[in-house]
C-alpha cells in the first residue's frame, strides 16, 4: 500500500472543466486565470483539493483528451505561467491540485505520432503499438490503417484519433507484439515519468490517471499494468514522494496494488454507481434499491482490506447531470451520502448549486451526450450567468438556457439551498474524523426498495450512525446519540431515531 500524502485523508476534491467554469478574458471559454480568481470560491464551500480535465495542447478532438503537447498549456487557457500561478494561490489557501495524466494515449498530431509514422525507423518507431503490415489487424482491437508512410495499422485507446501509447504487452502472442520490457515500451514509460516531473516539479501535487487500467495490453489479470504502475510509483517515493495519484480504474484492489493512494468508482461496469444516481428509478429519488451497489461496494471494500479508498464522484464530465434525474431533497440526501462515505469525495463543478443537464445541444468538441453535462458555471444573474463577457453565441457550451436555472450568488444566499447543505455537510466531514477517507465503513441496511440506508463510520474513538431515508415513509430506527447533522425534521426519544421521509440523521451512536 503506497504511503498516503497526509492531507488526503481528509481532502474533498472540486472537479474543473477549465472550459467552462470562469472566461477570464471574454473569448467565451474558460481559462486558467478565470480559475485561480474562484479558488477563494471552492475553498469556501469546504474543497481542499482541485482535479483540473486536461487543459494541455491539444487538438480538441476530446475535449483536450488528445493530447499533442503533455508539457504545453493550450493557448486557449493561458500560459504555463498561468497554471505556476494556479498552483501558487491554491497552496496559499490551503489547497492542492490535481492535473489529469493521460498515459493511455495521445492526439494523432503528437509530433511524436507524426514521427511514429514515418517508414524510416526513428526514435518514436515504437512509441505506439504498430502491427507489422497494414494489412494485418491488431486483433481485439480498433486501429488506424492507411494514414502513414509506415506500412503498419496502429491500435487506438478511444476514439479514433488517439493512438495507444506502447506500455508493451504482458503475453505477447504475435511478432509485432511488444513485451514490457522492450526499449520501446520502456522508452514510453521513462517519457511519462518526465511528463510527471515536469509538473510536479512546477508545483502540481499529484494526478489523476485517466484509463489507468488500460496501459498493458493482453494482460487479462492486469498484473502487468498494476507491476507498471508500481515502477512508476517507485520514481514518485524516491523523487515526489508527497505526489498524490488516483487512478481512473474502478477496480480498487489492482488500482492500489500498482500504487494508487485512491480510485474512482466508475459510472460504468460493474459498480452499481448509477443504481443510487441516474437510472430509471435512482435509489435516492425513494423508488429504487441500493442494494446491487452496496453489495458491490462491500466486495470491492473487502478485496482492500477494509482500505476503502474508493472516490465516488457526484458526476463527472463524462455522465448525466446528478440534477437530471434528482431534484430538491433528493439531491441534498444524495450529497448526505457522498459526504459521509470512506474515500475522497469528488464534487463536479455546478453539482453544489444543481445545475442541470442542458438538453438538445448539439455536441461540442467530442463531448456527444457528454456536452449537456458540461455547460457553463452558473455564477450569477448577469449576463451569460457571469460566466463570460462574451456575446453568447460564442460560449463554448451554450448556457442552460431556464430564466430559472440556478446561480451561485442566488444559493449562497439562501440557507435553505443545495449549496448550503453541502456546505455544511463537508464542514460536518471535516469536523468529524469518523466520516473522513479512512473511518471504517458498516452497513446496516443496504437500502432495499422501500428501505432506507444506514451505515456506521468509525474510527478508533468515534462512531456515526449514518441514515438515509429516500423513501416516502418516516423511519424509526432503534439507536440512541447525539444528533449531530439532520436534514427534514428528525426526531429522537427512548425508542430511538426518527428520520422523515426524505430525510437524513447522522448521529453519535452509543
Ligand atoms: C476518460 C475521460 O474521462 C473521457 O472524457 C475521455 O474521453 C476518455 N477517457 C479518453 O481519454
Amino acid at each position: 500500500m503506497a504511503k498516503r500524502p497526509e492531507w488526503l485523508d481528509n481532502a474533498v476534491f472540486y472537479e474543473i472543466y477549465p472550459q467552462s467554469f470562469a472566461d477570464s478574458n471574454g473569448d467565451g471559454t474558460g481559462d486558467l486565470p478565470g480559475i485561480t480568481e474562484k479558488l477563494s470560491y471552492i475553498r469556501e464551500l469546504g474543497c481542499t483539493a482541485v482535479w483540473l480535465n486536461p487543459c494541455f495542447e491539444s487538438p480538441f478532438l476530446d475535449a483536450g483528451y488528445d493530447i499533442s503537447d503533455y508539457c504545453r498549456i493550450a493557448p486557449r487557457y493561458g500560459t504555463n505561467e498561468d497554471m505556476y500561478e494556479l498552483f501558487r494561490r491554491a497552496h496559499e489557501l490551503g489547497m492542492h491540485v490535481l492535473l489529469d495524466l493521460v498515459p493511455g494515449h495521445t492526439s494523432w498530431e503528437h509530433p511524436w505520432f507524426r514521427e511514429s509514422m514515418k517508414a524510416e525507423e526513428n526514435e518514436y518507431t515504437h512509441r505506439y503499438v504498430w502491427t507489422d503490415s497494414v494489412w494485418t489487424e491488431p486483433q481485439g482491437y480498433a486501429s488506424l490503417r492507411g494514414i502513414s508512410q509506415r506500412d503498419g495499422s496502429c491500435v487506438v485507446n478511444f476514439f479514433t484519433h488517439q493512438p495507444a501509447l506502447n506500455y508493451g504487452f504482458f503475453q505477447p502472442e504475435q511478432p509485432w507484439q511488444q513485451s514490457m520490457d522492450s526499449p520501446g515500451a520502456i522508452a514510453t514509460r521513462e517519457a511519462m515519468k518526465d511528463i510527471m516531473r515536469f509538473w510536479l516539479s512546477k508545483g502540481c501535487d499529484g494526478f489523476r490517471a485517466d484509463m489507468a487500467g488500460s496501459l498493458v495490453k493482453n494482460d487479462p489479470d492486469s498484473e502487468g499494468t498494476i507491476a507498471l504502475w508500481q515502477d512508476i510509483r517507485s520514481f514518485l517515493d524516491e523523487e515526489f514522494p508527497d505526489a498524490a495519484l488516483i487512478s481512473e480504474w474502478g477496480e480498487p484492489d489492482k488500482s492500489l496494488a500498482g500504487g494508487f493512494h485512491m480510485d474512482f468508482l466508475l459510472h460504468f461496469g460493474p459498480s452499481h454507481y448509477n443504481d443510487l444516481f441516474r437510472c430509471e428509478k435512482p435509489f435516492f429519488s425513494g423508488k429504487g434499491s441500493a442494494a446491487e451497489f452496496v453489495k458491490k461496494y462491500r466486495e470491492n471494500y473487502d478485496r482492500t482490506d477494509g482500505k476503502g479508498l474508493i472516490c465516488i464522484p457526484s458526476g463527472n464530465h463524462d455522465m448525466d447531470r446528478l440534477a437530471r434525474s434528482l431534484h430538491g431533497d433528493s439531491l441534498k440526501l444524495a450529497f448526505a451520502f457522498l459526504l459521509s462515505m470512506p474515500g475522497a469525495p469528488y464534487i463536479y463543478y455546478g453539482d453544489e448549486i444543481g445545475m442541470r443537464y442542458v438538453e438538445n445541444i448539439p455536441s461540442v468538441e467530442g463531448g456527444y451526450g457528454r456536452t449537456g453535462s458540461r455547460s457553463p458555471m452558473q455564477w450569477d444573474r448577469t449576463a451569460n450567468a457571469g460566466f463570460s463577457s462574451a456575446p453568447a453565441e460564442k460560449l463554448y457550451i451554450p448556457l442552460d438556457p431556464d430564466p430559472d436555472r440556478p446561480t451561485v450568488s442566488g444559493q449562497m444566499a439562501d440557507p435553505h439551498s443545495l449549496y448550503s447543505e453541502v456546505r455544511r455537510l463537508i464542514a460536518l466531514r471535516h469536523a468529524t474524523p469518523a466520516l473522513q477517507s479512512t473511518g471504517k465503513i458498516e452497513f446496516i441496511c443496504d437500502g432495499s426498495e422501500g428501505q432506507p440506508l444506514v451505515y456506521t463510520r468509525s474510527t478508533a474513538s468515534q462512531k456515526i450512525l449514518v441514515i438515509i431515508n429516500p423513501t416516502d415513509r418516516s423511519f424509526k430506527y432503534r439507536a440512541s446519540g447525539d444528533i449531530i447533522y439532520s436534514l427534514g425534521k428528525v426526531t429522537s426519544d427512548r425508542d430511538g431515531i426518527e428520520v422523515p421521509a426524505v430525510g437524513a440523521a447522522f448521529c453519535n451512536a452509543e
